[in-house]
């Protein structure tokens, strides 16, 4: 495009001047008047850097700028198209051979200017609109060529130099994108064969940064959820198995001794009835946790007085309490009414208050305490017990948990009634927390919302 524009400029200002000259000369053409001619054409030859003839309406030339081609044919395809086409002007340009000689006209003209590409520009000569000549401008566009095939063989190097730098800017740009993708891919394909260990490297910044960052958080927490399912599963069939192994020893002792003593078979009977008692409870809290797991629990919401259900649980639990000797001692300053569920929230001052009448020694005490604040029910159950060691505090919602196993165990307890009051607490939107020093008793501390969703 830039060869061709520059082409055109040259031609352009060649044809002009040479029809400028075609116009000038006619008329002394037209009466012959061959010194003038002569001048004029001598003249504009020097004007436009070349050599100026002037052919008649065969072809023969009449006039040469040089003054040594006077009587020669001259047959060139722009001089054809000028006396035969009847075009006003023509241009071409010629690559002379010049260990060649192609016609007497190029040999004369490289001899002189040493040029190897000429253009020839033709306009034709005209009076009383008719062609009576043809004037020929033989120039060197050597120059121009040479300056042509410069551009091109830059543009070569440019193009060459930017499609190398567009290769090694994709080849960049898909390593930095590719990569990152591949290792998450990686990632992924690990974790969907059951391998929640992979974490793939943050790298660079922006969107592959965040991705990368998802990935691993996601990562993380599926990797958690798998470590403690596995745990959950393996502390549930433990807690099975301890009952089902004592009633085994148990039964096989009835079956192995037929005539065993009545009062011993009694006794024997009597704790068979008890472990089923206790592996009933604990699938009946697994069941409970399990569904409130897969989150489709639904609330049964009715209107009830969070204190009535204080005073019910701790009418419940006087007897045990006045076994050991232990004082229950509530608080309640306010009703506390409430829409929610109330089996649930039963069950879940009913776990509380167990805990402290269970784990608080014989001759303490048990207060409940119930205020509204705010827009909240405040339950506080304490006790005077032998509290809560520090290390065991972030543990005491965790299933299965228990701070001394074994004596936790004697007392009947699995573990897991903290868990779901912790479960049951959240599903009514509110808040559990523990406040508790070794040695001097624990407060379990319960925020509810009065009013849901208002
Ligand atoms: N008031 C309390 N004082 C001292 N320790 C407590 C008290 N409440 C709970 N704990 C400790 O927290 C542990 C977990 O309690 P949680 O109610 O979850 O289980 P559990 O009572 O052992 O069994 P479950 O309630 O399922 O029958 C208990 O084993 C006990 O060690
Ligand atoms: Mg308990």
């Amino acid at each position: 495009m830039v060869g061709d524009s520059l082409f055109e400029q040259r031609i352009r200002a060649d044809r002009a001047s040479l029809e400028t000259l075609a116009s000038r000369i006619s008329p002394l053409m037209a009466r012959n008047e061959t010194a003038a001619l002569r001048s004029q054409m001598i003249a504009a030859g020097g004007e436009l850097e070349g050599r100026v003839l002037l052919l008649d309406r065969n072809g023969k030339v009449q006039l040469d700028s040089y003054g040594e081609m006077q009587g020669e044919r001259l047959q060139y395809p722009e001089i054809a198209n000028i006396l035969v086409k009847g075009q006003n002007v023509d241009y071409g340009v010629h690559e002379m051979d010049s260990g060649r000689a192609l016609d007497t006209s190029h040999l004369l003209f490289t001899r002189r200017t040493n040029a190897s590409w000429v253009g020839y520009c033709t306009a034709g000569v005209v009076h009383a609109s008719d062609i009576i000549g043809v004037l020929l401008l033989v120039s060197p566009v050597q120059e121009m060529m040479q300056n042509v095939y410069q551009l091109q063989d830059q543009m070569a190097v440019i193009l060459v130099a930017v499609a190398a730098a567009a290769l090694i800017c994709s080849w960049i740009f898909s390593r930095v994108i590719t990569r990152p993708i591949a290792g998450l891919t990686r990632g992924i394909r690990q974790m969907s064969k059951g391998d929640f260990s992979s974490r793939v490297k943050v790298r660079g910044s922006g969107e592959m940064r965040q991705l990368a960052l998802a990935f691993n958080s996601m990562s993380e927490k599926l990797e958690t959820l798998d470590q403690s399912r596995n745990q959950f599963v393996s502390n549930a069939s433990h807690e099975l198995k301890t009952p089902l192994a004592t009633m085994k020893i148990m039964i096989e002792s009835l079956i192995y001794q037929p005539d065993m003593d009545k009062n011993l078979r009694t006794e024997f009977m009597t704790d068979i009835n008890s472990e089923i008692d206790r592996l009933s409870a604990i699938v009946s809290d697994l069941l409970t946790l399990v569904q409130m797991d897969s989150q489709n629990v639904k609330l049964t919401r009715e209107n009830l007085s969070i204190a009535q259900l204080v005073k019910e649980n701790a009418h419940r639990l006087q007897p045990i309490a006045d076994q050991k000797g232990q004082k229950i001692i509530l608080s309640l300053a306010d009703p506390c009414d409430m829409y929610a569920d109330r089996n649930k929230l039963n069950q879940v001052i009913y776990n509380l208050m167990e805990n402290a009448v269970k784990y608080t020694q014989a001759g303490g005490q048990v207060k409940v305490t119930l205020q509204r604040q705010g827009r909240d029910a405040r339950l506080t159950v304490a006790d005077n017990g032998p509290g809560i060691p520090k290390e065991s505090l972030p543990h005491i919602f965790d299933r299965f948990y228990r701070v001394d196993k074994a004596r936790s165990r004697e007392k009947g307890g699995t573990g897991l009634g903290l868990s779901i009051v912790h479960q049951l607490v959240l599903l009514h939107g509110g808040s559990i927390r523990v406040e508790s020093e070794e040695g001097s008793g624990a407060s379990f501390i319960v925020e509810l919302p009065l009013h849901q969703g208002s």
